[in-house]
């Protein structure tokens, strides 16, 4: 790629980029940035890249999931072991129902910056910058807070390698051996009205892996030892540049602040900055493609991002809605048919449920999320292609963000413990209902079949 720098994005027009008010405070802090250590290695994503391509195939099946923005303040031990928790049942209950392998990917250490559909927020006649994520400035309505600050970039970094840092030692540690699946219970799974459905799941592999290992005569060791993956919407080029290294034996640019970095839909413009820098780095990268994605738009995608069809290269992340998801997906599944080209399918049905309710909150209906999942797994079975992955905005919390689920939280019972600076987050218990409803559907699929 002879016309391509980590640079060459400042060319094309830059969406989403906030406004610095001292240029020379920003080059520092991404000079500071670009000397600091990597956050993850080439190897590991190659190692994720090889996942995805069997995801694909339809030998894996991709559990991405997280905070729709991590905040530096929540960067704790029960924060983030709580989300490992969710997504480590999630995972269980995926492998157990889809009886496939499941790849881990988490939006999480360094999911921090935020695109907005306004660059300024008004309240009471006082115009502030709307809040782009803590990578860029604070949440709190105030002059002071919603300052774009460079240093924040740094802290951001930290904060990531805080996360990531304490993730790898909790998995080396044991701490998501499948034996033990006890160890990853929420304390409030208990009182859960789906308790006993995932008891009786996890009891299952229990005794399959016991059974193994009487077989094999060994411990199967690969069961110690789950992998987690990092994954951010690559929104801030200045960031992500400073994070894009070569590395020696490997050809090409990596970006090392993470595993699996997405563009987000409202950067995915052909011509504009973030596509030109994505086009270069040889991580596996996700695209997210939506209502407004015109089927020749992305056919000119696939041309940018996916050149050289390469297995697990690009992940097409859909978030359509569930009243859009009939007729807008069919027009792009064939867009790559005629493209040849292979790509992971991932279903995201948060961000084309985003509702508000009569008072104004931001909320998600969780029938509307499994109604849009449900529809994607048809459609593509329906046109020959292969649903291969989901993409889920959770906490391992008892928040109450979306409404729905087994416990019927309405519009009223929202106010208890909403916290979400941005979108509505599926709650512990909602998350895993979601991962139990896909694997119901998935054995009810395979008795049909007389699988
Ligand atoms: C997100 O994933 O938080 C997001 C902003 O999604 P999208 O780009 O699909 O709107
Ligand atoms: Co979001």
């Amino acid at each position: 790629m002879t016309d391509w720098t980590p640079d060459s994005w400042r060319a094309k027009p830059a969406e989403q980029q906030p406004a610095y008010r001292d240029p020379a405070a920003l080059r520092r802090a991404v000079e500071q940035l670009a000397e600091l250590p990597p956050l993850v290695t080439s190897w590991e994503v190659e190692a994720l890249k090889e996942q995805l391509a069997a995801a694909a195939r339809g030998e894996a099946f991709l559990l991405q999931g997280g905070d729709c923005a991590e905040t530096l303040d929540e960067c704790s031990s029960g924060a983030i072991t709580a989300k490992l928790k969710i997504l480590l049942q999630m995972s269980v209950v995926l492998v157990w129902g889809l009886r496939t392998r499941v790849v881990r990917v988490g939006r999480f250490a360094g999911q921090y910056a935020k695109p907005r559909s306004a660059d300024f927020e008004e309240i009471g006649g006082v115009r502030l910058p709307t809040y782009r994520g803590d990578l860029v400035n604070g949440a709190a309505f105030t002059a002071a807070d919603r300052e774009p600050d460079p240093q924040r970039l740094l802290r951001g970094y930290e904060r990531s390698a805080l996360t990531i840092n304490f993730i790898r030692a909790l998995v080396d540690g044991g701490f998501a051996d499948l034996h033990h699946p006890e160890y990853w219970d929420l304390g409030f799974v208990e009182h859960s009205p789906l308790a006993a459905e995932y008891r009786r799941m996890v009891a299952g592999i229990g005794e399959s892996l016991r059974f193994m290992e009487t077989l094999a005569g060994r411990a199967v060791a690969e069961m110690r030892r789950v992998d987690f993956y990092t994954s951010h919407e690559g929104l801030h080029l200045e960031y992500e540049q400073a994070h894009t290294r070569r590395v020696p034996r490997r050809a090409g640019w990596y970006n090392l602040s993470t595993h699996f970095p997405w563009i987000g839909l409202r950067t995915s413009d052909t011509e504009g900055a973030h596509v030109e820098y994505f086009r270069g780095i040889a991580n596996p990268i996700g695209l997210k493609v939506g209502p407004g994605t015109a089927p020749d738009r992305l056919a000119r995608l696939l041309d940018l991002l996916h050149p050289h069809d390469e297995p697990g290269r690009l992940t097409l992340i859909h978030r359509f809605g569930a009243g859009k998801i009939e007729a807008a997906l069919p027009p792009l599944i064939e867009a790559v048919a005629k493209s040849g080209k292979r790509v992971l399918w991932v279903c995201d049905p948060m961000h084309g449920n985003t509702i508000a309710t009569a008072s104004g909150r931001k909320t998600r209906r969780f029938d509307h999320i499994l109604d849009e999942l449900e529809r994607a797994f048809d459609i593509h079975a329906a046109h020959g292609t292969l649903l291969g992955g989901v993409h889920f905005e959770l906490t391992g919390e008892n928040v109450t963000e979306c409404v729905g689920g087994a416990r019927g939280l309405t519009d009223d019972g929202l106010g208890a413990d909403y916290r979400s600076q941005v979108d509505p987050r599926l709650n512990y218990e909602q998350a895993l209902e979601m991962a139990l409803a896909i694997a119901r559907r998935a054995g009810a699929g395979r008795a049909a079949r007389g699988g």
